[in-house]
């Protein structure tokens, strides 16, 4: 039975276990239920309670959310569509190869900046975000959706953010129906 109090972390947990709780608690929600929309609707909820559960940097997270493959996109031209995620309106679509979302998509390949301003052809949804980790959802080899966490202060995430969220990754992944 789903509840609420998934989302809620113990004061003072630190950020491995709070990523444990994501992670355990998403492998219950996704349990026989595959619709993408929901199970990345619940991940969204779950991330974002647990950077506001952690002390700063994490806790200064502005955005946490996902984008998909848009099937309606060319092969010449791949392109994300926005998915579920916790935090203001953000861009509709990002082409492949485009700014940090993009590059993930592109590579395949995790990106961990530390400073967006620093990133050549950063996507500024936010003006407010300063730091950001993107992680690719690859299934059968192709990339399906990526995750996104926008923080508001330089060097939000570190390897902690990555070895998890890739973890996450892995299990959403694993765990939905992805659109063709
Ligand atoms: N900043 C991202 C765009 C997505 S938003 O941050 C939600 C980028 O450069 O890909």
């Amino acid at each position: 039975m789903v509840h609420a109090d998934a989302s809620n972390f113990a004061p003072g947990v630190t950020k491995e276990d709070a990523y444990e709780q994501v992670l355990l608690q998403a492998e219950g929600l996704f349990y026989e239920q595959r619709n993408w929309v929901c199970n990345l609707s619940n991940a969204a909820a779950l991330l974002w309670h647990a950077y506001k559960s952690l002390p700063s940097p994490s806790n200064a997270v502005n955005w946490a959310g996902f984008y998909t493959f848009d099937t309606l996109s060319t092969p010449a031209q791949p392109q994300l569509i926005l998915g579920p995620f916790q935090g203001k309106v953000a861009c509709q679509t990002i082409t492949f190869g485009r700014g940090v979302c993009g590059a993930a998509a592109a590579t395949g390949k995790t990106q961990l900046v530390p400073d967006v301003d620093a990133f050549p052809g950063h996507i500024a949804c936010d003006g407010d975000s300063r730091s950001e980790v993107v992680v690719p959802i690859v299934v059968g080899g192709k990339v399906v959706a990526i995750v996104d966490v926008d923080c508001a202060v330089k060097d939000g995430f570190d390897d902690v953010d990555r070895v998890w969220l890739e973890k996450l990754a892995e299990l959403i992944g694993n765990s939905c129906d992805w659109p063709q």
